[in-house]
């Protein structure tokens, strides 16, 4: 089966990286197509791919054509190839915001689509990927999915109604995890911890926490109740927090960034 990326930045990358090193695909099945010389180089020598510039070269030739650039470039990068593609073809668009109903406008009748929307955690193959298909999708292109993106993490099909909160949540979200243990980093470092130190302790107890909520399916509630004991210190900074607005926050967090979702569509 032939893979091409039309788009070779840091999602793309995520993406083969993860479908080499599961062995879903060789080097020789994938082209990288890119406007950037410099991407195309560095996808050349970090992965043996071929590339091109030419996305009317790369599509005729590809069973996947994985739509990987900016939601602002889609209609301009889909024109230019909307004729060449057959009924035999599956594009992916993992752009952020596009439905689709869009995405069946700009590609026309032919190919079957699937629109996807992974997060950056895909980098180290702990990523989340949602996607949704037309209603007439085959459940081989599903399975097909479910390979490609669970080559780098968890998969997960849902209603595309749901997809501006998943964008919001898991497409966005590693921003906003980040920002938090940024926020304990600092805290950590006032409290005299080298900067080092302080990292390390943060990433590994946001990782440890995630890794025990899933596995034991704990209810949130449950697990803090469980890391507090009466009149400790868990217990002295949770008061902070139920105290603060750090939870209705994060709500508003997620909303604004829905919305935009929203917006781009
Ligand atoms: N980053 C995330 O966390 C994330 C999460 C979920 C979904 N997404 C979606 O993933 C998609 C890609 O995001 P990204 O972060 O990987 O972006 P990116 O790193 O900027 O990659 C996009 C690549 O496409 C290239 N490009 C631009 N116009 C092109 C054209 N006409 N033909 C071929 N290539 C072209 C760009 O080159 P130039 O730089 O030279 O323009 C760039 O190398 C976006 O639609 C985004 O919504 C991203």
């Amino acid at each position: 089966m032939k893979f091409g990326f039309l788009g070779s930045g840091q999602m793309a990358e995520a993406i083969l990286s993860g479908m080499l090193q599961s062995e879903l695909a060789s080097p020789d099945e994938v082209i990288a197509c890119d406007t950037s010389a410099r991407r195309l180089e560095h996808m050349r020598s970090a992965y043996a791919v071929a590339t091109t510039a030419c996305a009317t070269e790369m599509v005729p030739s590809c069973d996947v054509i994985i739509l990987a650039v900016k939601p602002q470039v889609i209609e301009e990068v889909l024109g230019a190839v909307r004729d060449l593609f057959t009924e035999e073809q599956l594009v992916v668009s993992i752009a952020a915001g596009k439905k689709l109903e869009f995405l069946r406008q700009q590609c026309g009748t032919q190919p079957r689509l699937c629109r996807v929307m992974p997060n950056l955690a895909l980098m180290v193959r702990e990523g989340m990927t949602a996607f949704c298909m037309e209603d007439d999708a085959l459940n081989e292109d599903r399975e097909l999915i479910a390979q490609i993106f669970g080559s780098s993490g968890a998969v997960l099909e849902l209603d595309e109604q749901h997809f501006d909160a998943v964008t919001a949540l898991s497409g966005s979200g590693p921003a906003f995890v980040a920002y938090l243990l940024g926020a304990l980093v600092d805290g950590a470092i006032k409290l005299g911890l080298p900067h080092e130190a302080a990292r390390l302790l943060a990433e590994q107890t946001v990782i440890g926490t995630g890794i025990a909520l899933q596995e034991s399916g704990d209810n949130v509630g449950d697990f803090i109740g469980a890391v507090c004991s009466p009149q400790g210190t868990t217990e002295a900074g949770m008061k902070v927090l139920w105290n603060s607005d750090v939870h209705e926050s994060l709500e508003k967090t997620l909303a604004a960034a829905a919305r935009r979702s929203r917006e781009l569509s």
